[in-house]
């Protein structure tokens, strides 16, 4: 595996790979890895002739008041995390090299995200619709990979590669999840011990909330009411949104047919969580 910092040297790398015939699965990452990101690499391993890893805890996409400064890194962890998955070649930049000049060009995503993180991330996923639009021009991947843990930016990222004709294939990966259903993800090593052993009601009303709407239930409200009841009388955690929309769409819906999704995020005490099911009816 080469670890590479240069945006230059990754392109020309990339560049010289694909003259050569070879396919790219590309994994963008903001690094601490863990199982679900390892999934993703697993299944790039799988259906690509080289895996990238990208490494890069992207300042554009945090508020002024978020966990930029503490989001988890461990670089030499991942290296090896990396290593051992088989990763051809891990794209480590600094964030001068990034962004070497204060941004003439960023992008605005205009559907998508007034809902869900976009409405208490105001600017979030114009900052991740900015680096993956970079990253896409420097990897160049035939098929690019990204956890349904954060379907939002699934869906937003869908827009992205269609509305501005990337030649990049989106593959969506299921969500892995700890085995008391927590889903993972890099910020759980934040959580208060306390905090942590509450957290796993987000997955168990999700899973209540099915269970209901297998038994006949069609009212978007019900499961929603239902989830709300049980995050606060089994936590303390400070519910921030819990919505039920179209999938991919992410548009309001007055009864549970299609595709959609049902999504939630909870603060605890110095962390907030996301998990969702998404569902469809026919
Ligand atoms: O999901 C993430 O880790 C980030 O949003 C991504 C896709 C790497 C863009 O910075």
């Amino acid at each position: 595996m080469r670890v590479i910092p240069a945006v230059k040297e990754m392109q020309a790398e990339v560049l010289n790979q694909k003259a050569q015939g070879k396919s790219i699965g590309f994994v963008p990452t903001m690094g601490f890895l863990h199982e679900g990101h390892l999934s993703l690499i697993k299944k790039a391993r799988e259906e690509n002739d080289l895996v990238v890893l990208s490494i890069f805890v992207n300042p554009l996409q945090f508020g002024p008041n978020e966990d930029f400064a503490t989001y988890p890194r461990d670089f030499e962890r991942d290296r090896a995390l990396a290593e051992s998955e088989g990763v051809d070649f891990l794209f480590y930049p600094s964030v001068e090299e990034m962004y070497p000049n204060p941004s003439s060009v960023t992008l605005v995503v205009q559907k998508r995200t007034d809902v869900l993180c976009g409405k208490s991330r105001p600017g979030h996923f114009d900052g991740v619709a900015t680096v993956l639009a970079k990253l896409f021009q420097i990897v160049q991947p035939t098929r690019a990979y990204f956890g349904k843990k954060d379907a939002q930016q699934v869906a937003v990222v869908e827009g992205l590669i269609t509305d501005l004709n990337f030649p990049v294939e989106l593959v969506p990966v299921d969500i892995v999840r700890e085995a008391d259903g927590l889903a993972k993800s890099s910020r759980n090593v934040n959580l208060l011990p306390e905090d942590r052993k509450q957290a796993v009601v987000l997955h168990k009303s999700l899973q209540q909330a099915k269970k209901v709407m297998d038994e006949g239930e069609r009212n978007p409200s019900t499961l929603i009411s239902l989830i709300k009841e049980m995050i606060t009388s089994e936590s303390s955690g400070r519910i921030d949104y819990i919505e039920l929309l179209s999938y991919p769409q992410l548009l309001p819906i007055e009864r549970l047919e299609g595709k959609f999704i049902i999504a939630l995020a909870v603060h605890f005490t110095n962390v907030r969580l996301i998990d969702n099911f998404i569902l469809e009816i026919n």
